[in-house]
């Protein structure tokens, strides 16, 4: 009788064990299925385009990607007043103009280097060069930094996301 009433006890208490683990396992499980936050957010990098200073390039990353962005001066910007091919990749947000482009060489993949001076990209690989809008100065390259997809919203710029004007520079053959 005693024992009898001892192996229920057992048989409950391991029942109890089996159950928590079997939670435990279903939580498991449903962390593999869930997306970690670092891949749900991976997706889009949104940068705030009121912090950058006009000619400083900065890289920024995007789905593992370095990512230009360069404040145009207002020295670039008079540059590129008779040059169709740089104004259709321009991005404008509020009064300011950017760059902002996958920083991978078109050629091979390389990282091209920003030279302040020129105010151009070298990219060390096989001598390839990139103005400030991001158009091939000198082969290799077969052509300009791709764009990520943006979107515009107030200031900021949503890489990852299509909007109108990336849309359109797509349709438009100005990036891939
Ligand atoms: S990878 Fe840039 S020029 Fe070849």
């Amino acid at each position: 009788m005693e024992n009898n009433s001892r192996r229920g006890f057992m048989g409950k208490a391991f029942g109890a064990v089996a159950a928590v683990g079997a939670i435990g396992s279903l939580f498991a499980m449903k962390k593999s299925w869930d997306p970690l936050p670092s891949v749900r957010s991976a997706g889009f990098t949104t940068l705030d385009m009121s912090t950058y200073e006009e000619g400083v390039m900065i890289t920024e990353k995007w789905r593992g990607k370095p990512i230009f962005v360069l404040k145009k001066t207002a020295e670039m910007i008079k540059a590129e007043e008779s040059d169709e091919a740089a104004k259709v990749r321009n991005i404008k947000i509020g009064n300011d103009n950017f760059m902002v482009a996958i920083g991978l060489c078109t050629h091979l993949g390389c990282i091209p280097a920003f030279r302040k001076e020129q105010n151009d990209f070298l990219c060390a690989c096989h001598g390839g060069q990139f103005n400030a809008s991001g158009n091939v100065t000198k082969v290799p390259p077969p052509r300009g930094f791709d764009i990520p997809p943006f979107k515009i919203d107030g200031n900021k710029l949503v890489l990852g996301e299509v909007g109108p004007e990336w849309q359109s520079m797509k349709d438009n053959g100005v990036t891939l």
